[in-house]
């Protein structure tokens, strides 16, 4: 749960000039893995505009987000290479695997899945960028074995924790 300090504390880090509209909405990305409804209300009455105008910015931008990521951001390469190599089947191994399609989120918080344009790595097409880092050249069976690889990570992340 995003509190309101935090929120405060990101728009009142920026002056009160529009200009920072977006560089606010980009740190409050960062900082939630999406817009809360509340940062939009807040960086509007700090920038004194139209929560409708900051809405519409946050849905122009890709990397900005009106729902909750999931904390692991899965993203399908779609450009031509991958296309033409199969990036569908790559979609439909994360739908076998995480019951999801590109724009949807588990229900536990955990992956979201998107399909974006070239990732700039044709030649080792198809691609799948996972939190960052470059997943080359799949198949359909390499997806199981990703998603197992940060489901894992993620359970010794949670053990660590305990102890
Ligand atoms: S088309 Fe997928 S990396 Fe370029």
């Amino acid at each position: 749960m995003v509190s309101d300090e935090e929120v405060i504390q990101i728009v009142q880090s920026y002056p009160a000039e529009r200009r920072y509209a977006l560089a606010a909405m980009q740190d409050m990305q960062h900082a939630f893995n999406y817009i809360p409804e509340k940062g939009l209300h807040c960086l509007a009455k700090h920038l004194k505009c139209g929560v409708a105008q900051l809405y519409s910015m946050a849905t122009f931008y890709k990397a900005l987000s009106l729902k909750p990521k999931g904390k692991h951001i899965i993203k399908i390469c779609n450009g031509t290479a991958c296309h033409i190599r199969g990036s569908v089947n790559l979609a439909t191994g994360l739908k076998r695997e995480l019951g999801i399609d590109p724009g949807e989120t588990t229900e536990d918080g955990m992956f979201s899945v998107e399909m974006v344009n070239c990732l700039g790595s044709c030649a080792l097409a198809p691609v799948m960028l996972v939190d960052g880092t470059y997943h080359n050249k799949l198949k359909l069976e390499d997806v199981p074995g990703i998603v197992e690889r940060y489901r894992l990570a993620d359970a010794e992340e949670g053990e660590a924790g305990n102890d």
